[in-house]
């Protein structure tokens, strides 16, 4: 049995840092829990000479990736430095020259993961990814491996800290979206460029694994509908509120009679569930399973240290499988087809808001309308708006659970109606099962 495993690392930015120092100050209780110890052979970065947080041996480093792939002394490789396409190149040869692969990208493994999985498996290699769902909340292996046994039937997930941050603090501060992006921005919470966060794709990505991961299908990222939280008002989180709600980005996958629908929007959560108390830049994922009922999984997103915490994990994985010589199967391969809900299959309450003529008969007309699709309301608001002269007043609604196509034949009929003069706004509204 080896005594000693060798690692190659590509990337030293925040988590390939984070991954050293675990390393490095976790190295007792690491050898302890292994029976051998971990090295850090090479390590991949673009430029040697930049300044780094962690003492290294400059000797380590290197910008030749041949290094890492063709030295046969390295085990197991460690790929933290993100893109997609030539990163795939990276994995794939590092594959087929029979060396693991520990990863945290969620680009990359929602586009390609699939076919990664399938190389590793005919190669008898690891393929883990942790890191890339999540951050430092163990969610992959803990429905893997701790609910195994259970079928997982749904998942939510608030699995963007930077959208999270934006939604808590325009929540609670009553700030517009701009404002409140500029400072998560100014924070170090959103990127300069963070159309991947605020449009939702991020949290698609991350929705895809989890639900291939969960409902064993080959789940795609464009089957995945995708909405971002740009559009999102203080209106509408005032609104929502005094009817008792709180809008996060949520993630979710479900699964009924074999067939799944996998979204990321904007959704309404009764202010008591567990996913609405989720604040600031943290991530939490819900799992119900047919067994186990509810849980609830609860951490930082993001971050050197815990997303480096769930890289080392990984490691030590692959590891215990190298020294019992049992790699390459990683996470069981698909077993079902994906079979997609339609929107009639897709079932929800709904949260609507719009501006319409304030007189006689419009509340009969806007109501006759969503009768006309069997459309029932749970909670009505009716509120004048503050310029009388304008003659409008507000609505705003809660719908009972209608399927997705009623909802939307609703919206087409009263963007035709001429009394409603506007629909500002609707989201659907989950969690009050
Ligand atoms: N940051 C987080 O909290 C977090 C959380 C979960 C997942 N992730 C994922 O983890 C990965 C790394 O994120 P990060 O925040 O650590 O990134 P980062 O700070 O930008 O670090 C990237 C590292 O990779 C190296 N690198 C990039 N492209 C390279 C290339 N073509 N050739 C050689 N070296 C290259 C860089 O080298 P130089 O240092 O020489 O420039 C740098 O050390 C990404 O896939 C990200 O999505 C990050």
């Amino acid at each position: 049995m080896k005594q000693q495993i060798n690692i190659g690392l590509c990337g030293l930015g925040t988590v390939g840092s984070g991954v050293v120092k675990i390393l490095e100050n976790h190295q007792e209780q690491i050898k302890y829990k292994l029976g051998c110890e971990i090295r850090i052979t090479k390590i991949l970065v673009n430029d040697i000479l930049k300044k780094r947080d962690v003492a290294i041996d400059p000797s380590v480093l290197t910008t030749n990736v041949d290094d890492l792939i063709y030295n046969d002394e390295i085990d197991v490789v460690v790929e933290v430095m993100g893109g997609i396409d030539n990163t795939y190149t990276i994995l794939e040869q590092a594959i087929l020259q029979k060396k693991h692969i520990i990863t945290a990208n969620k680009d990359l493994m929602a586009v390609s993961g699939a076919q990664l999985l399938q190389l590793a498996k005919e190669n008898s290699c690891d393929v883990f990814f942790e890191a890339s769902v999540a951050g430092g909340i163990p969610i992959l292996r803990s429905l893997s491996d701790g609910l195994a046994s259970d079928r997982i039937q749904k998942m939510m997930g608030i699995v963007n800290g930077t959208t999270n941050f934006i939604l808590t603090k325009m929540t609670e501060e009553q700030l517009p979206f701009a404002s409140v992006l500029k400072e998560a921005q100014e924070l170090g919470f959103a990127e300069s460029d963070p159309t991947a966060d605020v449009e939702g794709l991020d949290a698609a990505r991350k929705m895809t694994l989890l639900a291939n991961l969960a409902f064993k299908m080959n789940i795609r990222l464009e089957d995945v509908e995708t909405q971002g939280i740009t559009m999102i008002t203080e209106d509408d989180l005032k609104f929502a509120n005094q009817l008792g709600y709180t809008i996060k980005l949520i993630g979710i996958a479900a699964i009924n009679d074999g067939k799944v629908e996998v979204g990321v929007e904007p959704t309404l959560l009764p202010n008591d569930h567990p996913l609405a108390l989720v604040k600031n830049e943290y991530n939490a994922v819900y799992v119900y399973g047919e067994a186990v009922g509810e849980t609830m999984f609860y951490g930082p997103g993001a971050g050197s240290l815990p997303t480096a915490s769930a890289i080392v994990s990984d490691l030590m994985a692959a590891v215990k499988n190298i020294r019992l010589g049992v790699s390459g199967n990683s996470y069981i391969s698909p077993q079902y087809t994906t079979q997609l809900k339609d929107n009639k299959e897709r079932y929800s309450k709904y949260f609507i808001r719009m501006e319409v003529d304030d007189e006689t008969g419009t509340f009969f007309k806007v109501t006759d309308i969503f009768a006309n699709q069997k459309v029932s309301f749970e909670k009505i608001l009716q509120l004048p708006l503050p310029n009388k002269e304008l003659n409008t007043a507000e609505i705003v609604m809660v719908t009972h659970t209608v399927n997705k196509q009623q909802f939307l034949n609703c919206i087409e009929n009263l963007s035709e109606l001429s009394v409603v003069k506007k629909i500002i706004s609707y989201y659907r509204v989950d969690g009050e099962e």
